[in-house]
């Protein structure tokens, strides 16, 4: 029942939470005026903590980025990371949804995130980058260090823990930025076909990135890239067990599929929230907020706003339109949005085909993920025949 309450407004969209001394936003139409607004919601928030944070990791980290630095990376990556990139992985996704689920048929039950809902993102995001597929027992390890421990970072920890969240965050992330110094640097010697080497070579104005700039991004992507996507195809699956009837309509008529991954994304949005730091006093909804404040945006709950959404608690897989912001909205507007929804949609259907019966197992409940950032199922067990 928490899990599913994630998403529950307060009594004003705009609250001062003092306990935590950050501003918490809830209301549909005041998270998008926050995130429209980059000039005055900073992304980079190391104005907030002044004194602690090594902001070396920010460089090349577009989504902690502000201004002409981050318009101008953002061009750049986005040379490198086109829709007809996403577009051409169509076939690769299809053939790996197949293996994985053929290495599961026969069995009576799946443990879907294991199965399917954890590699094929992690495998699709690896061959994009250029990394070794085979080295992902090890991404794994950094993003369970990031958001999987309870000492682990969370925009919902106190001002004192973020400080340290922040340090600690630069340390966890070392073994990945080495890692990944260490592809990039082969790739400037020999480019090969991956976005490491797009990355690498791309070009805006005459210049190109920095070695520190490709690695952030690359870890970004290696990040943000793949554990979202297993939230987004559990949570799916989630929602149709949960709505049976709607899943009946989905199983039925296909063409619900995108407008069903648009609603899970509605519903279990798998960033519950993002954060920015006021760069002036900014009236929202009748509050003042003041400068240099830290300021949460609740996706999640922004997208079960009453206001906004009819019937926000109900999954209905035809919804539209559908106005959530579960990929932000503006200037950092989720970049790898065409390949969630492209995974997403291949994965759905396959499953469907594959296994028209599934069900989740009485007694045997699926696990959430222990951040109160994240939004997903961390195993999700169910009856396939
Ligand atoms: C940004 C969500 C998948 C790469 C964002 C933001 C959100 C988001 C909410 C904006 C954060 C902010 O404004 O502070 C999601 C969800 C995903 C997903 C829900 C899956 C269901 C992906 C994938 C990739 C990716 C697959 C890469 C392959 C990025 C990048 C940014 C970003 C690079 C930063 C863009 C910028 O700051 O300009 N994502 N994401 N995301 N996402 Fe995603």
């Amino acid at each position: 029942a928490h899990f599913w309450l994630r998403g529950q407004t307060r009594e004003h969209p705009v609250e001062f939470d003092a306990e935590r001394g950050m501003w918490i936003i809830t209301g549909h139409a005041e998270v998008l005026a926050a995130l429209s607004d980059p000039t005055r919601f900073l992304s980079n928030l190391s104005s907030a903590f002044p004194d602690t944070v090594d902001m070396s990791f920010n460089e090349g980290n577009l989504i902690q980025m502000d201004g002409d630095a981050h318009r101008k990376l953002r061009r750049l990556v986005s040379n490198a990371f086109t829709p007809k990139v996403v577009a051409d992985l169509a076939p690769r996704i299809a053939e790996l949804t197949g293996e994985l689920l053929d290495a599961v048929d026969g069995q009576e039950e799946i443990e879907l995130v294991a199965a399917l809902a954890y590699p094929l993102p992690v495998i699709v995001i690896a061959e994009l980058l250029g990394v070794p597929a085979s080295d992902r027992e090890l991404f794994r390890q950094w993003v369970d260090v990031l958001f999987e421990n309870p000492q682990a970072f969370s925009l919902n920890d106190d001002q004192e823990k973020l400080k340290e969240d922040f340090a600690e965050q630069t340390t966890v992330l070392k073994p990945m930025t080495e890692y990944l110094i260490g592809h990039a640097a082969e790739r400037r010697r020999a480019p090969r076909q991956d976005l490491l080497t797009r990355l690498v070579q791309a070009e805006v104005d005459g210049q190109r990135l920095s070695d520190t700039e490709v690695v952030n991004f690359a870890g970004l992507l290696l990040v943000a890239g793949h554990i979202t996507t297993t939230m987004l195809l559990g949570n799916t699956v989630l929602c149709l067990d949960s709505f049976p009837d709607q899943a009946e309509r989905v199983r039925a008529d296909r063409s619900l599929v995108p407008t069903a991954i648009e609603e899970s994304l509605r519903m279990l949005s798998p960033f519950a929230t993002t954060a920015r730091v006021t760069a002036e006093d900014v009236e929202l909804a009748g509050r003042v907020i003041p400068e240099g404040q830290l300021v949460l945006p609740m996706l999640g709950a922004a997208n079960r706003d009453p206001r906004q959404f009819d019937r926000p608690q109900e999954f209905d897989p035809a919804r539209d339109p559908n106005p959530h912001i579960a990929f932000g909205r503006g200037a950092h507007f989720c970049l790898g949005a065409p390949l969630a929804r492209l995974e997403g949609r291949i994965a759905v259907n396959l499953l469907l085909d594959r296994f028209p019966a599934m069900r989740t197992i009485p007694g045997r409940p699926p696990t959430f993920m222990a951040s109160p950032d994240m939004t997903g199922v961390n195993a999700l067990p169910l009856r396939v025949t």
